[in-house]
C-alpha cells in the first residue's frame, strides 16, 4: 500500500516540529506525523509520502525538495506561484500551481500512490484535481471546520479567505471517498452544517493519545503540601477540574453547582487547577476576568477551607493531581459548554478517576466507549451536583468507573487507529469480494447484548457469516450510524450490508465501494408524515420522571430520554402525547431508555422496508434481539430470534409467542436461531 498525504499548511518537517512558530503550525501536523509514524512502525504501509509546499524565509528545511523521515516515509515539497510563507487564509491562491506540480510528480514516478489522504480542506481541493487527472481516490480529514468557527463567531464570514474555505470544505465532503472524523460531535453535528453532508461517508476514528505517563501516576509531596494550604479536611474525596480559566470552560458553573449544594460540600472538597499565574492583573483579559469571577463565587458561597485553586504548578504535577484525587476516591469534572475532544478526560480516566463531563462535544464518545462516568448538561448546576453525589454515594459505581478507565488507554491508541484506518483504506483500494452473490435470505440483528456482548461468540459469528454466501446481513440498533459503526469496527464484526440505526428511524446501505454507506432518503420521506418533533419536545417537557439524553442522541426523527424506569412514567408520556393530539410511537427499553419516533418508524417497519428493497418474501428474513426496543421488529417478523440473555420480559410476552428463544446467549444465539428456522423450513419441504 502506498499512501500519499497532502498537507499544505504551517511549517511541516519530519522532526522537531517548531509548534507555534506560525499560527498554522499546530495540532494537525502532530496528528499527521503521529498517524504516519504509527502506519510505518506497524508495517501497515509499504510507502508513505507527505506532499507539502516549499517556501522561503524560514530556513532551508522548508525548501528541501525531498526529506527522508524513515525507511518508509518521506516528505516532498513543491514550490508554488508565491515563493514565501503563506497563512492558511491565503493558500487558496496556490492550489493550481501545487496540484500541477503534484500531478507531474506522480506521472514522472515509477510507482503511483494507491490513494491520497488530504488534510484540511485546501488539500482536498488538490486531491480532487489529482483524482480528475489520474483517477486516484482520496480520503479526507478536516482537522478544523469553518462552519464551527462561523457558529461561534458569525462575523468571520467576511474574513480573508473564509468564503473560499467553506467552498473547499463543501467540495471535500462531496468528493472524498471517505471522511475521517475524531468524534461523533464532528461526524454528526459539525459536518451536518454543510450542504454536501453525507453521513454514510464519515467514519469516527479517535486519534491516539499518549497516556502512558498517566497510567501509574502517584500523588506527590508537592501536591499534598499545596492542598494542605487550602483544605481544612484534606483527606476528604476530591472533585477535580483541570482547565484554562476561560469562560467557555465553565469553571464558574462548577463552583455554582458546588456552592449551592450543601450535601456535595459535605461529601467532598473542590480542587480547581486553572493554569499558573503571577499576578491576575497581568494575565490576558479573558483569563483575568474569569479568575476574578471564580474568586468572587468562592467568596459568595463562603467556600473557604473547602476549595483549592493552586496559584501555580509544573507540568509534571498534573499526573500527581489526578492521583491525589483518585487516592481519595474523587471524581474528575469537565463542565465546559463545549469540549471539542477532551484530552484531560482521557488522562483522568487513565489514572483511574470516574468522570462527570459535559454532554456537548467529544466527552460523549469517551464515556460511551469507556463506560466510566456520567454526562451532564453544563448549564444545569443541580444536574452537575446530582451526578457527582450519585458517584460519591455508590462505592460500587466508583469502583466500576475507576476500573473502566483502562479502556481509554486501549481505545485511544494510534496502533488501534491505524489498524482500522488501514482496513478501510485497503478495502477502498481493493474492494473485498462481496460475500453476497444474490441475497436469498436476510438476517437483521440488534447490536448491544445481541450481536455484541460476548467476544468468543462474536468471533464464531464472523466465521459463520463469511460462509453464508446468499445471506445479506444487517444490524438494527438504537445507536446512531456513527456510534454503531465505531462499535462494529472496533469489535471486528463483518461489515453489514445494511445499517438500520436510531431505532429504525434511519437506514443506510453499503455503497459499491464496499466501505462507505448511502442513506436511504426514501425511508426518511416515508416516515416524515405526521412527525411533529418540536411538539413532542414541548409536550414532554411537562412530564415528570424524564430527563433528555445527551444532544447527540437527539436525531431528526428520534427524540430520546432517560426514564425513571416506572411503568407509570411511560403511561404519562403516552397520555400527554395523546391529549396534545401528537402522533408518535413511544419505545421503552432496559427500564431506562425512552425513545419517541414518528409513528411509522420502528426497527420492525425498517426491516420490512429493507426486505422489499431486496425483493424477498417474509419467510426469507430472520431478526434477532434482546430488549424492549427490539419488540416491534421481533413481533413483525415471523422468523424472530430472542437471545438467551434477553431482558424486558421478552421471552414471556404473548405478542412474541412465535419467536424462537435461543438457549445460547448473544451472537451464538443468533446462529442457533437461524439454523432452527432453516431446519424447520427444510422439514416442511420449503426451500432454504
Ligand atoms: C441507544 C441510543 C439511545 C436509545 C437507546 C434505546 O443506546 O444511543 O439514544 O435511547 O439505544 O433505543
Ligand atoms: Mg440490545
Amino acid at each position: 500500500m502506498f499512501v500519499l498525504h497532502v498537507a499544505l499548511q504551517g511549517c511541516l518537517r519530519g522532526n522537531n516540529v517548531e509548534y507555534g512558530l506560525t499560527t498554522d503550525t499546530g495540532g494537525h501536523i502532530r496528528y499527521l506525523l503521529d498517524l504516519v509514524e504509527a502506519c510505518s512502525s506497524t508495517g501497515q504501509a509499504e510507502r508513505i509520502v507527505i506532499a507539502t509546499r516549499a517556501f522561503e524565509g524560514f530556513g532551508k528545511d522548508y525548501i528541501k525538495p525531498v526529506e527522508s523521515v524513515d525507511g518508509t516515509t518521506s516528505i516532498i515539497r513543491f514550490p508554488t506561484t508565491h515563493p514565501g510563507y503563506l497563512a492558511k487564509e491565503d493558500l487558496h491562491t496556490e492550489i493550481d500551481s501545487f496540484a500541477a506540480g503534484l500531478i507531474a510528480h506522480i506521472l514522472a514516478g515509477s510507482t503511483r500512490p494507491d490513494i491520497l489522504h488530504a488534510h484540511y480542506a485546501d488539500a482536498a481541493v488538490v486531491a480532487a484535481r489529482v483524482e480528475d487527472a489520474l483517477g486516484i481516490p482520496f480520503v479526507f480529514t478536516g482537522h478544523s471546520l469553518g462552519k464551527v468557527k462561523q457558529k461561534a463567531l458569525p462575523s468571520c464570514l467576511s474574513d480573508r479567505g473564509f468564503v473560499e474555505r467553506i467552498a473547499a470544505e463543501e467540495l471535500a465532503l462531496a468528493r472524498a471517498s471517505l471522511v475521517i472524523a475524531s468524534s461523533r460531535d464532528e461526524a454528526e453535528l459539525q459536518y451536518k452544517a454543510y450542504d454536501t453532508y453525507d453521513p454514510g461517508k464519515i467514519r469516527v476514528l479517535p486519534p491516539g493519545s499518549d497516556l502512558k505517563a498517566f497510567r501509574g501516576a502517584a500523588s506527590s509531596p508537592v501536591v499534598e503540601r499545596e492542598m494542605a494550604r487550602f483544605l481544612v479536611e484534606p483527606e476528604k474525596p476530591v472533585i477535580l477540574a483541570i482547565a484554562r480559566p476561560v469562560a467557555k470552560k465553565n469553571l464558574a458553573g462548577l463552583i455554582e453547582a458546588y456552592g449551592k449544594s450543601k450535601p456535595l460540600q459535605a461529601a467532598a472538597n473542590l480542587v480547581i487547577v486553572a493554569g499558573s499565574r503571577d499576578d491576575i492583573d497581568a494575565l490576558e483579559a479573558d483569563m483575568a476576568a474569569n479568575l476574578r469571577e471564580l474568586l468572587r463565587l468562592i467568596d459568595r458561597y463562603d467556600l473557604y477551607g473547602k476549595v483549592a485553586y493552586p496559584k501555580s504548578h509544573r507540568g509534571e504535577d498534573i499526573p500527581a493531581y489526578y492521583a491525589y484525587a483518585r487516592d481519595r476516591r474523587g471524581v474528575f469534572v469537565n463542565p465546559a459548554f463545549n469540549e471539542p475532544f477532551g484530552l484531560t478526560l482521557l488522562e483522568a480516566a487513565a489514572v483511574g478517576l470516574p468522570l462527570v463531563a459535559t454532554d456537548s462535544g467529544g466527552p460523549n464518545d469517551i464515556i460511551e466507549t469507556c463506560g466510566n462516568g456520567l454526562l451532564v448538561d453544563p448549564r444545569d448546576a443541580s444536574g452537575i451536583a446530582d451526578a457527582l453525589l450519585q458517584i460519591f454515594r455508590s462505592a460500587e459505581m466508583w469502583d466500576r468507573f475507576s476500573a473502566s478507565g483502562d479502556r481509554a488507554v486501549k481505545t485511544y491508541d494510534w496502533e488501534r487507529h491505524v489498524t482500522r484506518y488501514h482496513g478501510l483504506v485497503r478495502d477502498l483500494v481493493r474492494p473485498p469480494e462481496m460475500p453476497v452473490q444474490r441475497a436469498i435470505q436476510l438476517l437483521i440483528s440488534d447490536i448491544d447484548n445481541t450481536l455484541v456482548g460476548s467476544v468468543p461468540h462474536l468471533h464464531a459469528f464472523g466465521n459463520w457469516r463469511r460462509m453464508q454466501e446468499n445471506l445479506a446481513f444487517g444490524v438494527a440498533t438504537g445507536r446512531s450510524f456513527h456510534s454503531a459503526m465505531a462499535v462494529l469496527e472496533q469489535q471486528d464484526v463483518p461489515r453489514p450490508e445494511v445499517m438500520i440505526t436510531s431505532v429504525g428511524s434511519e437506514i443506510y446501505t453499503l455503497s459499491e465501494n464496499g466501505v462507505s454507506y448511502e442513506q436511504d432518503e426514501g425511508w426518511l420521506k416515508a416516515i416524515a408524515g405526521n412527525w411533529q418533533r418540536s411538539a413532542v419536545e414541548r409536550v414532554l417537557r411537562g412530564v415528570s420522571g424524564l430527563t433528555p439524553q445527551a444532544p447527540l442522541e437527539q436525531r431528526d426523527f428520534k427524540l430520546s430520554y432517560f426514564s425513571d424506569g416506572t411503568h407509570a412514567t411511560v403511561e404519562r408520556v403516552r397520555s400527554a402525547l395523546q391529549n396534545a393530539g401528537v402522533l408518535a410511537s413511544v419505545i421503552h427499553s432496559h427500564k431506562r431508555y425512552l425513545d419517541i419516533l414518528p409513528i411509522r418508524a420502528s426497527k420492525g417497519t425498517a426491516v420490512d422496508h429493507v426486505r422489499r428493497r431486496y425483493g424477498l418474501a417474509e419467510n426469507a428474513v430472520f431478526v434477532a434481539g434482546d430488549s424492549g426496543n427490539d419488540i416491534e421488529m421481533l413481533q413483525a417478523i415471523p422468523q424472530s430470534i430472542i437471545v438467551a440473555n434477553y431482558s424486558d420480559n421478552l421471552g414471556k410476552l404473548p405478542a412474541l409467542k412465535h419467536s424462537y428463544i435461543a438457549s445460547n446467549t448473544h451472537a451464538a444465539g443468533i446462529i442457533e436461531g437461524v439454523l432452527h428456522f432453516r431446519n424447520k423450513a427444510k422439514a416442511a419441504g420449503l426451500p432454504v
